[in-house]
């Protein structure tokens, strides 16, 4: 389609615009077809299992990677004709970590000002700002190979702010990190978008991460995109209260529980059976009593308001971590097919 890009003018509120982004390796679609906006000032999460295409998704937007369709445009330029721009305009923090270990915090940080053309004589100034943003002042010239995980992190997210970005990205920050240093990251990310008005896009497999952070959650699945919207909104759309059954079970329990009429949903998964329903306390003893009349044995039984969790169930028919463990399988038949190691 010539000049698609000279019809797609953006509003003043949008930092992104994507239109029917495609990214094809040989016959596997990793991004088929998204198209979403992202506001000015905006958390957006992009929450999906592994291999769903969240990274090749934010590779194509910082123009590492051409799409084979579509295109976006990035704080006004287009990904496909504009790439220094959308570059400059940008802060970039890889899943896989690129610091410079043999370089202290400072020269890791003075090398991407220099790369990015910031002038010498704000540069230093601006490099211990951010590290003190990030709590690193005092470390600044400690070598990275003595850092934390989590201290890494924030050198990575001070260093993508150097140039002064209007858009973060951010691809799962907390990676493998522990429960309390991924809490504190998530305080620097919110507090950049606060304090600083940043746009930050971020991907996260984890869906406390999503939740938490996002002013809206796309759920991305085998490339797709399958539903866009608030965190609040998404978990409402379930409605009701959820009840787990864990049970060895599940298909006579499902096969029972097709034509109860207080059920909103129900779905089998990974050892358990989960029902949807309203005033789930007042249904508990019907359904014990169904199981013990045909010997459906139940290990536990837990009520809760839906979450991402069952949102991501909902839409996709899977949990999160099924989903995890297909694309593992088929990363393994894809290697033994193969013979060679695929990039994750
Ligand atoms: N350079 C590449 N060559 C071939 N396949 C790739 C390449 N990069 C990613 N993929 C495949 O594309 C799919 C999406 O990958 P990715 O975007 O990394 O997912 P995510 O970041 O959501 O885990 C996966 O199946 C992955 O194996
Ligand atoms: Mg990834």
């Amino acid at each position: 389609m010539p000049n698609q890009e000279n019809r797609l003018p953006m509003k003043s509120e949008e930092a992104i615009k994507v239109i029917n982004l495609t990214k094809k390796f040989k016959d596997l679609t990793a991004v088929n077809n998204i198209s979403f906006t992202v506001k000015k000032g905006e958390i957006f999460g992009f929450l999906g299992p592994n291999g769903a295409g969240k990274s090749t998704t934010l590779s194509m937007l910082a123009t590492l990677l051409e799409p084979t369709q579509g295109t976006a445009l990035v704080n006004g330029f287009s990904i496909r004709k504009d790439r220094d721009s959308v570059r400059r305009s940008i802060g970039m923090v890889f899943q896989d970590p690129t610091l410079d270990e043999e370089l202290t915090a400072y020269e890791n940080m003075d090398f991407h000002g220099r790369l990015y053309n910031v002038p010498a004589t704000v540069r230093k100034k601006k490099i211990l700002e951010l590290l003190k943003l990030v709590e690193l002042n005092e470390r600044k010239d400690s070598l990275v190979k003595t850092f934390s995980g989590g201290m890494r992190r924030r050198l990575e997210i001070a260093r993508g702010l150097l140039h002064e970005p209007k858009v973060l990205f951010l691809d799962e920050p907390t990676l493998g990190l522990d429960p309390q240093t991924r809490n504190k990251l998530w305080e620097y990310i919110k507090r950049l978008n606060t304090e600083k008005g940043l746009t930050i896009i971020l991907t996260t497999h984890y869906m406390d991460e999503a939740d938490k952070l996002s002013d809206r959650i796309a759920i991305i699945d085998n490339g797709k995109m399958i539903i866009l919207d608030t965190p609040e909104n998404l978990k409402n759309m379930i409605g009701g209260e959820i009840i787990t059954v864990e049970t060895p079970n599940g298909d006579k329990l499902e096969s029972l529980m097709k034509n109860c009429k207080w059920c909103k949903s129900g779905k089998r998964h990974d050892g358990s059976f989960t029902l949807t329903v309203d005033h789930a306390d007042k249904k508990i003893p019907e359904l014990v009593q169904i199981a013990n009349k045909n010997k459906i044995k139940i290990n536990s039984i837990v009520i809760h308001k839906p979450s991402l969790e069952d949102v991501f169930l909902h839409f996709t028919g899977k949990t999160i971590r099924e989903q995890e463990a297909g694309a593992i399988e088929n990363l393994r038949q894809g290697r033994r097919m193969h013979g060679r190691m695929r990039r994750r």
